[in-house]
């Protein structure tokens, strides 16, 4: 019997051609809506392989059930969904998809930056509403980008590929993380800081830290408050870090500018949610990583994952 493979997705049949040849590849047919998690229990029982999304919840309930299942690939560099310490215990791998989605998050996460401190959707929903009556001296008008100071949480990958492009624009750049970069500080002149100070001196904020028991609800009330009343909060991460009823109110009240949201708390995230109502805000679903090229390479990892492990060798970016 040729080993099998469970891919919670539907994916272009290009991506899995290379699975096929060798295992028997199931897929949950739809690319949209998310697998049943009764389908999820019958195939983690079953499969040798299994390739999730980041919006999948493998806990330790649903590991517990695990046949011969060898390894989880998962299709994004986070992999806070996965409940690692089971997997760990279980002796299952769990493979993730760095390095190739960097450019394309840093680059999501100043095009978010830019629209928000902008408020570029604001003025483009006006203007296809008819609202735009004429040529007016302070209408539709932003805060600067170029010039200013940026503070970024998590100085990782994505961090230093967002710093890259602060540099082009002329920009301080404030960090902070769990721990100091050196290397990072002499190459690009950028200054450690704490939270606090961070969110002081910054006039933009991109929060890039993985969603730890560290991390969440690390900016709530408290550090919203920190912040100046022209300043911007970009979360790119995960939801999770940032309180939504907490920004919801400093955003209400004013005491920031606003909030460029592609990652939130409960995803997909509600057409009813309170923060979507605001024009200080830009909301975007979770697309950090897509494009075209990026997608295509993040699953073209999670396909030599599958290959590895199921024929014997040690597979790249192995989490556990
Ligand atoms: C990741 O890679 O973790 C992203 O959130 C998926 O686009």
């Amino acid at each position: 019997m040729r080993p099998s493979v469970f891919i919670t997705r539907k994916l272009p049949e290009e991506m899995v051609a290379p699975l096929r040849e060798k295992f028997e590849v199931r897929m949950w047919d739809s690319d949209i809506s998310a697998v049943r998690r009764s389908v999820l229990m019958d195939e983690i029982a079953q499969v040798d392989a299994l390739w999730t999304v980041v919006s999948d919840r493998i806990d330790r309930e649903l590991l517990e059930t695990a046949g011969p299942l060898k390894v989880i690939t998962n299709m994004g560099v986070g992999f806070n969904n996965i409940d690692i310490n089971a997997a760990k215990d279980k002796g299952i791998i769990v493979t993730n998809t760095p390095d190739v989605l960097t450019e394309t998050t840093a680059d999501l996460a100043f095009a978010l930056l830019l629209a928000t401190a902008r408020r570029l959707n604001r003025a483009e929903r006006e203007l296809r509403h008819g609202g735009w009556m004429s040529w007016t001296p302070m209408g539709f008008t932003g805060m600067d980008v170029g010039g200013k100071t940026l503070g970024i949480i998590g100085m990782g990958r994505i961090g230093e590929a967002v710093m890259r492009r602060a540099s082009g624009f002329n920009m301080r750049v404030l960090y902070h993380n769990r721990s100091r970069k050196d290397q990072v500080e002499q190459k690009y002149g950028c200054e450690y800081v704490e939270l606090e100070q961070l969110l002081e001196r910054a006039d933009h904020v991109v929060v890039l830290a993985p969603l730890t028991e560290q991390t969440a609800g690390m900016i709530g009330q408290r550090e919203l408050g920190l912040m100046k009343k022209t300043a911007t909060l970009i979360s790119m991460s995960r939801g999770g870090i940032i309180d939504e009823d907490a920004l919801y109110e400093a955003l209400i009240n004013e005491t920031i500018w606003g909030a460029g949201l592609d990652v939130w708390e409960k995803e997909p995230v509600s057409k009813h949610h309170p923060l979507l109502t605001l024009p200080s805000v830009t909301a975007l679903p979770h697309i950090g990583s897509a494009t075209i090229e990026t997608r295509k390479a993040m699953m073209r990892m999670n396909a030599d994952a599958i290959l590895d492990v199921l024929e014997g060798r040690e597979p790249d970016n192995r989490v556990v």
